[in-house]
């Protein structure tokens, strides 16, 4: 016999709190609107708060208050101008407006790699958290979102108590978040889990009513919420030990690509077999071009950074393998490049000077807009500075990319992309790349050479249709 393990952690008893407002249930603020502050604002006001989101870019406000979102977030759009309408959101610069609004205000900003190491830039965090206490008059519940290394919660309460007038009172409180750009909306909306640090009654029973409105939603559809209560060190933790072991998860099998291509293997079908163990389970067993984001290549970073600092360095040593496996992979589409356009490799990597090859993708992953880190743009970079002339299309991504590399080539359409090139880089899965036809395709290239980065193309009809077609740890 099999005793099942729990899976729903039962909800602890919380006392109803009254939110210093007065107002009947918490008002929200968000501060920062990027990919994370903009999304969670919009959709706490779809489940019905109240809710002010602040930021220090004006244009970005004036967009948002205008109906218009800065950034490409299926559906967001569509929420973004109901709630306005509605009256139950809006979007500010003004931060003794926002301090005098909110009775739990969520510090969205964000945590890039520092530019002098691995470490992650808390300047962000500071800049809110200061300014925002500074402007407090009287109590009220601050909850760290954003991915920080573990001890920042204790920090942030630092410089809460030092910058709030004396006896607000004002709690800390830390609750990671766990989204995925192109699914944001849904994840926001339906988290799979909550989990919040905290260290008071009145902090866990002030949170609590500040996701009530997804617990209401996850009843309303015969789901449930788990939620996990517990200290700042652990919920810190708990955000970048999801990351890393996503990250583990995706070097993995790319890692397994490497073997593949060294013995002849397919790792397509190798990650289908060994997915389909429960265990191990088939999602983030995509093998191709690897991981990029503002999220899973930092963290694994800062995690490192911050295990160094508190002596346990040797514990996440495994990451910096992580990392580097993942960045192998682009220099092996270089490789598949060279080989399929007949380019010898010299100390100095492949020499590409004459060619035209055409990237398809920028974005570090389909539906999004977001280039940061992302391996496509870096790859094609990389074309670019060996001599070729690289010309890229995104569906998305397009001026968020010129702003990053201005010195590649965008093209408005796929076909202008890949009319004269002697060789096409798939390197993001969009569905219009993964669903393009390769005869029609093929009559605008020179030369019928495919480079499927991430494993999303069908090489049987690519090679009917007259395509050299490499992939990646396939045969
Ligand atoms: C990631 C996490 O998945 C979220 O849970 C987390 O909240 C978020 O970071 C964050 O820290 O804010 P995101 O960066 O939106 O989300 O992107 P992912 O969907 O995780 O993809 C990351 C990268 O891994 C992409 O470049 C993607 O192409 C790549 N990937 C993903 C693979 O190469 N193979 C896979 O099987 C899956």
């Amino acid at each position: 016999m099999t005793i099942p393990y729990p899976t729903i952690q039962p909800t602890p008893a919380i006392a109803a709190v009254t939110p210093p407002s007065g107002a009947p249930r918490p008002r929200v603020t968000f501060l920062g609107t990027g990919y994370l502050g903009a999304t969670y604002a919009i959709c706490y006001a779809e489940l019905g708060y109240e809710v002010l989101g602040f930021d220090v870019d004006a244009d970005k406000i004036a967009k948002l208050n205008a109906g218009q979102v800065p950034i490409h977030e299926p559906g967001l759009d569509e929420l973004l101008r109901r709630n306005l309408a509605a009256g139950r959101l809006r979007f500010s610069t003004d931060i003794a407006e926002t301090a005098d609004f909110g009775d739990v205000h969520f510090i969205c900003v964000g945590t890039p790699q520092r530019a002098d190491g691995m470490g992650a830039d808390l300047s962000y965090v500071e800049a809110s958290v200061t300014s925002l206490a500074q402007h407090l008059t009287r109590k009220a519940l601050i909850v760290g979102k954003s991915t920080v290394p573990v001890g920042t919660a204790e920090w942030v309460e630092q410089l809460v108590d030092k910058h709030t007038p004396d006896g607000l009172n004002v709690e800390v409180a830390w609750s990671p978040e766990f989204l995925q750009e192109g699914f944001a909306v849904d994840d926001v909306l339906r988290p799979n889990r909550i989990v919040v640090g905290v260290k008071s009654e009145w902090a866990n029973g002030m949170l609590y009513a500040a996701h009530k409105g997804v617990f209401d939603l996850a009843a309303t559809e015969d789901r449930e919420v788990p939620l996990v209560v517990t200290d700042f060190s652990t919920a810190e933790l708990v955000k970048v030990a999801a990351n890393a072991f996503l990250a583990t998860k995706i070097s993995f099998i790319n890692a397994m690509a490497e073997v593949c291509e060294a013995s002849g293997g397919d790792v397509t079908q190798l990650a289908r077999a060994i997915g389909y163990d429960p265990r191990i389970g088939n999602r983030f067993l995509q093998a191709g071009l690897g991981f990029g984001g503002a999220c899973l290549p930092k963290d694994i970073r800062a995690f490192q950074a911050r295990a160094q600092e508190l002596g346990a360095g040797e514990a996440l040593r495994f990451l910096h393998e992580v990392d580097l496996i993942n960045l192998r992979r682009r220099t092996r589409v270089l490789q598949l490049a060279a080989d399929l356009l007949g380019r010898r490799s010299g100390p100095a990597g492949p020499d590409f000077a004459g060619t035209r090859i055409a990237v398809l993708g920028a974005t570090f992953k389909p539906n999004t807009d977001d280039v940061r880190d992302a391996p496509a743009l870096a790859v094609a970079a990389l074309l670019q500075k060996a001599g070729a002339d690289v010309h890229v299309y995104d569906p998305q991504g397009t001026e968020n990319a010129r702003r990053a590399v201005p010195e590649l080539t965008y093209e408005a359409s796929m076909n202008e992309a890949v009319t004269d090139a002697d060789l096409v880089c798939v390197l993001t899965e969009w569905a219009d790349f993964r669903n393009a036809d390769p005869v029609a395709l093929g009559e605008f290239v020179k030369g019928r050479k495919v480079v499927d980065g991430r494993n999303c193309l069908d090489p049987a009809l690519w090679t009917q249709a007259g395509w050299e077609y490499r992939g990646m740890g396939r045969p």
